[in-house]
């Protein structure tokens, strides 16, 4: 691990992804990216159903049916590859990214995909910068992205992050070499995934706070005389 002359401040850490990231007006400052695991299967079944016929041919380079992806997320193996997630305040995973570990441990497929609602807002490439991170502190030395050459978005991340692009047809492969860990990088996996952890507590708690508003507000209806709510 080298170590950096300057140590950043933690927030800095945060706020500093490893990589340059798109910046237009309306991108959010930091993303809370969360690790996912074993108990987040069903979550990332429900977000992966949620893409269309030709999100999924972009996704996993194939229409993939219903079963297919089901199969899919059956064979996410936790042990070796990491899965990051992006939940709104509604607790929904509206984005994802699943870095697969390839045989041999020096390499990594990144594939990501954003709920079409949350496009645009730099989701995709903060799971890049995230993904890259993570990579850059297990001693991965390279990224693969395949990527359809029709897919835009894609290539623009990988190519904004100093991926090499060949193209073939149709389809493109992207590989991006990973730089050496240190201080830095290390500090910042901690405080990004510390950061993301309190985010997703406050989002639970809002939530649950929010629930019992309604019950509540369901209640006095019910409560009230006949007539009486319609007239507050
Ligand atoms: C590819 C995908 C993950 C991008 O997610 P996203 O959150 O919308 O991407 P971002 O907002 O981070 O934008 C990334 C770059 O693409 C650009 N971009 C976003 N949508 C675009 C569009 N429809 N057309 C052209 N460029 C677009 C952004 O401007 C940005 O480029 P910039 O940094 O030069 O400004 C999303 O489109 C998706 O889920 N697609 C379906 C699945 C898929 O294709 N997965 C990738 C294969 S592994």
């Amino acid at each position: 691990m080298e170590f950096p002359k300057d140590l950043p401040s933690a927030s800095a850490a945060v706020h500093s992804p490893v990589t340059a990231s798109p910046s237009g007006p309306d991108r959010p400052h930091w993303v809370p990216i969360r690790p996912l695991a074993q108990r987040h299967r069903g979550r990332i079944l429900l977000h992966l159903l949620a893409l269309n016929e030709n999100d999924r041919y972009l996704r996993f380079g194939y229409a993939a049916s219903d079963v297919q992806v089901a199969l899919y997320v059956d064979l996410i193996d936790f042990n070796r590859d990491e899965v990051f997630g992006v939940f709104n305040r509604r607790l929904e995973l509206i984005a994802q990214a699943h870095l697969a570990a390839l045989p041999g441990d020096q390499e990594a497929e990144f594939g990501v995909s954003v709920l079409p609602k949350a496009r645009g807002r730099g989701f995709g490439a903060r799971l890049f910068d995230r993904a890259l991170l993570h990579a850059r502190n297990h001693g991965i030395d390279t990224l693969v992205i395949h990527a359809l050459t029709q897919n835009v978005p894609m290539l623009r991340i990988v190519r904004a992050a100093g991926a090499t692009v060949e193209r073939a047809g149709g389809e493109s492969t992207a590989r991006l070499r990973v730089p050496r860990d240190d201080l830095r990088s290390h500090i910042g996996q901690i405080v990004e995934t510390g950061a993301a952890e309190i985010d997703y507590r406050l989002k639970v708690q809002a939530q649950r706070t929010a629930n019992v508003l309604d019950v509540i507000d369901e209640l006095r209806t019910h409560s009230m005389a006949p007539g009486q709510a319609a007239r507050e």
